[in-house]
């Protein structure tokens, strides 16, 4: 990649202004001043800026605690994105979020630059569970527990079937493996509990991390992604 436009998707400076930093000789690349903006940055060459190492991974994979309040966009004009939540780099590489959670869904959303990635994820063919906690309006039974394991009629489709256990009289922890608009939350309307609170705690081979505050985030380690491109059927060099 040119190194002006490396430089840019990292967020260090804009194309234009990077010539300034290249001609003043604070950028280097594996130990060498480059001064050329087109200059091709070999694969997992070390570039610094004034000495110091950049991280100049293009491809990044997020976990974040999503609290409530905030919309699961990549952006919009009035309201605040999960991307507001995060560092700008993270919008220049074009971190995306993986799936949506509603407005005042919490928990366990994953982001990530490789859009395939995040298309076989989301894909309902994949079968990749997704766990959520739910406080609703009721108590829970075991006929709702049959229900939701029988697939649940809504309006315009019919549920595939779902695992619903119930934690306390008016909690459950529900799996499903599609992500339809509020499915969840209409599922439980559907057998007469509407949903107060939600909750997603698994994503997949993913954990919510109890290390997380809502709001916070932080980048995958080597074996979560492994786990995450062997759910979504991909190699992970
Ligand atoms: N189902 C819902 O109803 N809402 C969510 O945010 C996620 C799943």
């Amino acid at each position: 990649m040119r190194l002006d436009r490396l430089l840019a998707r990292l967020d260090v400076s804009s194309r234009s202004s990077c010539r300034e930093l290249l001609r003043a000789g604070r950028v280097k690349v594996n130990g060498e001043a480059k001064s050329d903006p087109a200059f091709a940055v070999p694969e997992g060459a070390e570039v610094t800026l004034d000495g110091k190492r950049l991280d100049t991974r293009l491809t990044r994979h997020l976990i974040m605690n999503k609290p409530a309040g905030v919309l699961t966009a990549k952006e919009d004009r009035f309201q605040q994105t999960v991307m507001d939540l995060l560092p700008k780099v993270y919008a220049t590489l074009e971190c995306m979020p993986v799936g949506r959670l509603d407005r005042d869904t919490t928990g366990l959303l994953l982001l990530t630059t490789d859009g395939d990635l995040a298309h076989r994820l989301i894909s309902p063919a994949r079968h990749v569970d997704k766990v959520y906690e739910a406080r609703v309006d009721g108590t829970l039974t075991d006929g709702d527990v049959a229900a939701f394991a029988a697939g649940i009629p809504l309006k315009d489709f019919t549920a595939l079937p779902a695992r619903l256990e119930i934690l306390a009289p008016d909690r459950g922890r529900v799996t499903v493996q599609e992500g339809k608009y509020h499915q969840v939350k209409r599922m439980f309307g559907a057998v007469g509990k509407p949903v107060l609170a939600l909750r997603r705690v698994s994503f997949g081979p993913l954990k919510l991390d109890s290390a997380l505050s809502e709001g916070e985030f932080r980048e995958l380690d080597q074996e979560e992604a492994a786990a995450l491109y062997a759910a979504a059927g991909m190699n992970h060099e």
